[in-house]
């Protein structure tokens, strides 16, 4: 059987507890049942990182082989065009999109300096599934210094729209370089559409039909395929939770009050600010809910080198402040915004009790949250999920209350009617939602794609 060997930006080394975010959490569970090597960075700045070897750990039949990065390069190459070029690019937000040719540069290099240490450690029976934008130009790399084992990438991102795609620097070179994998897999037929028009429009690959490209001879599959959750056992965790000392106390301070919730990342592409005015339009529109409610918003502190994320912090403090001075009571603070990261069970647990999972970022490749809320739910009793139409997930879970994420209104009003519905509705609704996560799993997800890449080159 081939080693499977991933490759991402982030690797979760087996000392450090798990850090918050879709990729490393479904990774995880795919390479702890399938076994294999995951190389990337450790999470760590070191001033000598780019002269030290890879540090091999072997854990749960996983070898973690990382490296680390030097300062220079987490702010020009992590900091900078990931996180402060690319990453706003893909989720089409162009108003926070900051660039500096030395970045790129030095995205080039971490590039080259992930290629050059991963080789030696490579076998010849390897395949190798590459993730996220950190990481668009490896395959290439990899393919130049002679890799010839199958070569995946994934996009956990959205792909953007073609016209977006000219505020990337060096946007046709991204598109060449992708094109020398064997497969590439994105999160929703629309990213995967965007993705062909754009290999055959910008860098003059060949369609051959909807999901096969030519682009200088070689073949390249193309394909969809969403992100999922463990659900049962999302599901057993939630209900394990309900009987812990967090979960009691969280429930005695809610003194019989509805629990809206929310957990994010602290990341622009949330819509965390227009949540909190639509949550805010809530108690102006529906002025009787005053008193009966209360959001929970966990938002983990994330890139904090990052400006747009600095402004975002600041101008979420400021607007926090502001919500509970003008709508709270001597009694009652409607808001409970934490940017401390609380562990996963415990946020399992915090679903389970909800009323309402109140989920609605900008844009988003598929927000794994949105599938969890929905796991955790009691099916007896199940909360409603208010949630983003433009989160990727909004395709699968279309009976959730789908809402503008920019629309105050909308979002007020949506609060509102799930607030009200009936137990009738709620149930019929969060069935029609579990039924569509059920019966797949993180680990189902991982090993399509794994299928389908060995396909094309066992040829
Ligand atoms: C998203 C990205 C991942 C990233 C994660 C956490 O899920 O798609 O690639 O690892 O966010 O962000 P961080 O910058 O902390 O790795």
């Amino acid at each position: 059987m081939k080693r499977l060997v991933i490759v991402s930006n982030r690797v979760p080394v087996p000392t450090e507890g798990l850090r918050p975010g879709g990729l490393v959490v479904v990774l995880k569970d795919l390479l702890a049942r399938q076994g294999g090597m995951w190389f990337g960075w450790n999470g760590v700045c070191h001033p000598d990182a780019a002269h030290l070897p890879p540090e091999i750990q072997e854990s749960g039949g996983v070898e973690y082989a990382t490296i680390g990065l030097t300062p220079a390069e987490h702010r020009n190459y992590y900091t900078g065009f990931s996180n402060s070029t690319l990453w706003p690019l893909m989720h089409s937000l162009p108003e926070c999109i900051h660039f500096e040719r030395r970045e790129l540069a030095s995205y080039w290099s971490v590039n080259e300096r992930f290629c050059e240490n991963l080789l030696p450690l490579l076998r010849p029976d390897d395949i190798i599934w590459i993730h996220d934008y950190h990481l668009l130009p490896l395959a290439a790399l990899l393919r130049r210094h002679g890799v010839r084992q199958p070569i995946g990438f994934f996009l956990h991102t959205p792909f953007p729209a073609p016209d977006m795609l000219a505020t990337a620097p060096d946007g046709g070179t991204f598109l060449r370089d992708l094109l020398k994998a064997d497969l590439l897999g994105f999160q929703t037929a629309d990213d995967t559409a965007n993705f062909i028009f754009a290999a055959s429009r910008k860098a003059g690959a060949r369609v051959v039909d909807e999901e096969t490209l030519v682009f200088e001879g070689h073949k390249v599959r193309v394909g969809t395929f969403p992100v999922e959750i463990a659900p049962q056992h999302f599901a057993a965790t939630a209900a394990a939770a309900m009987d812990t000392e967090d979960l009691h106390r969280l429930s005695g301070s809610l003194a019989g009050r509805r629990l809206i919730f929310g957990v994010d990342r602290m990341d622009p592409t949330k819509g965390l600010d227009h949540r909190l005015a639509g949550y805010e339009r809530l108690l102006e529109t529906y002025p009787a809910r005053q008193r009966h409610v209360t959001f929970l918003q966990i938002a983990a502190e994330s890139r904090t080198d990052v400006a747009s994320y600095q402004a975002l912090r600041n101008r979420l403090e400021h607007q926090i402040g502001k919500l509970n001075a003008h709508c709270g009571q001597a009694d009652w603070t409607p808001l409970r915004f934490l940017t401390r990261g609380s562990p996963r069970a415990t946020v399992a647990g915090y679903m389970r009790l909800a009323d309402i999972g109140y989920i609605t970022p900008l844009r988003d490749g598929m927000n794994l949250v949105a599938k969890e809320f929905i796991a955790a739910q009691d099916p007896e009793n199940p909360g409603v999920l208010v949630l983003s139409r433009l989160a990727g997930a909004a395709k699968q879970l279309d009976a959730a209350l789908l809402v503008n994420p920019l629309d105050h209104d909308d979002m007020a009003d949506a609060l509102e009617r799930a607030l009200a519905m009936s137990l009738t509705e709620r149930r019929e609704r969060w069935q029609a939602c579990w039924n569509a996560i059920a019966n797949r799993t993180a680990l189902g997800w991982g090993l399509s794609f794994l299928n389908i890449l060995q396909a094309t080159t066992d040829r």
